[in-house]
């Protein structure tokens, strides 16, 4: 039997494991429903999530990195003794401070910016792949050798970085991601803030290095153009941004790579069609998004009253948007269960979300995927799934890539 949708479990390894599931049933049964044990009225149609995404006015975003367990004092404790003090920047920010903020990050992120790193990229997937055909075994886990590492590796480039601190940092995300979208007992919550305090720490000793000798980084561009004026940003906006960055910037391509792998892997035909024609990659990549996509769910707070799915929401009401959801929406994406590269609509789907916070790193993410399949593929044409894994996933609402997959060739 089906479970209620009102006693939907966002961590129940069911649902970890297959969302999809409950997608279908809401599709079919309520499109918009509340659950009482998240306090969060939940999202699954394409078109209500899109028309919540476009107005980020009756919609605001100060409720996207609330902890859903409330913070204990206990863990008030331990932010305040780290000087933890990050600012609501971006994805957690509404206006005044979000558009100040954001023209400036995307002033920075210019095409350029990222047109000079693809060939670094190539560089660094061209390094993870070659250490994984010299595997005598014929037999990696692709989490381990390439898709847990190199994202970050790529944004580490990005901002500035050195590559030495990666595992620090991704350890410290995972901290982020359980704190912040997960469900810790009382005391998880105390050790998980003690490893934010050390990242928080980490982005503000690096921004003041910054601050102190500019680059030729991303990083050092947002303190040139803030250009000692606080009315523009502040050096803890900064700091708040590369915070931000140091999460949103790897976790989710970490995740995106492995569910892509994965999905081309679970059906031989998807991956050797690749092999067969390169050329097919940024299409299957836009596919692959709106199949399988990394960060499944946005959270928004209603500033008015409103009326969504037949359902009367009151204003300060908490969303919980499953962008996975509207991706798999039916009345939009015809059979939106089976991968079709060639799909029209394909490219509209929400994974980078829609309007004011839709993703700054998107096209850095389209571009890290399409060169990693390039030569994943080109290097291990005849790569299968090992049969009979049982694949796990991180205990969260809103990113999803599996901790570990194990590939043969
Ligand atoms: C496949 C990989 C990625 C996925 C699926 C993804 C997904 C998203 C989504 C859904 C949002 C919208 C959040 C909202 O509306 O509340 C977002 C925002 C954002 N993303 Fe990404 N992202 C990816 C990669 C990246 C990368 C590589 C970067 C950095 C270089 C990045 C930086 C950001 C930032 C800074 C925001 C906040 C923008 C704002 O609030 O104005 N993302 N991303």
């Amino acid at each position: 039997m089906r479970c209620p949708l009102d006693a939907f479990d966002p961590f129940s390894a069911e649902y970890l494991t297959d969302p999809y599931a409950l997608y279908a049933q809401a599709h079919a049964e309520q499109r918009v429903f509340y659950s009482a044990a998240l306090g969060y009225w939940v999202l699954t149609g394409y078109d209500d999530i899109k028309r919540v995404l476009r107005d980020a006015v009756t919609y605001a975003s100060r409720n996207a990195t609330d902890p859903f367990t409330p913070v204990t004092t206990e863990t008030a404790a331990v932010f305040r003794a780290g000087g933890y003090a990050m600012q609501r920047v971006l994805l957690n920010a509404d206006a005044p401070v979000h558009p100040r903020v954001r023209r400036q990050v995307a002033a920075a992120f210019t095409p350029q910016r990222i047109a000079t790193l693809a060939p670094r990229i190539g560089a660094l997937v061209a390094r993870y792949v070659h250490d994984i055909i010299a595997v005598a075994e014929r037999q990696v886990d692709i989490v381990a050798a390439l898709t847990y590492g190199l994202p970050a590796e790529v944004i580490f480039l990005l901002i500035g970085m050195d590559a030495e601190d990666v595992p620090a940092i991704k350890a410290g995300s995972e901290s982020r991601v359980l704190f912040t979208w997960g469900k810790p007992t009382d005391e998880q919550q105390v050790a998980l803030a003690h490893d934010m305090v050390d990242f928080w720490q980490r982005a503000v000793a690096f921004v003041e290095k910054r601050r102190l000798a500019p680059q030729d980084d991303y990083t050092s561009d947002l303190i040139r153009l803030r250009n000692g004026d606080d009315a523009v940003l502040t050096m803890g906006e900064i700091t708040s941004v590369v915070f931000g960055l140091l999460l949103a910037g790897h976790e989710t391509t970490t995740g995106f790579l492995t569910n892509a792998i994965v999905q081309l892997l679970s059906a031989p035909t998807r991956w050797q069609a690749l092999a067969a024609d390169p050329a097919l990659i940024p299409a299957a990549v836009e596919e692959l998004l709106r199949l399988d996509t990394s960060v499944i769910a946005m959270r928004r707070v209603t500033t008015a009253a409103v009326t969504l799915g037949g359902q009367d929401i009151p204003a300060g009401s908490n969303i919980l948007a499953l962008i996975g959801a509207a991706n798999h929406d039916a009345e939009h994406f015809a059979v939106p269960g089976e991968y079709n590269p060639a799909r029209a609509a394909a490219r509209e789907h929400l994974s980078f979300g829609y309007g004011a916070h839709y993703c700054i790193g998107a096209p850095l993410a389209r571009l890290e995927a399409q060169i990693v399949l390039q030569q994943l593929i080109a290097a291990l044409p005849g790569a299968q799934l090992v049969a009979g894994q049982q694949l796990e996933y991180l205990p969260n609402t809103s990113f999803r890539g599996a901790r570990s997959v194990l590939v043969r060739w």
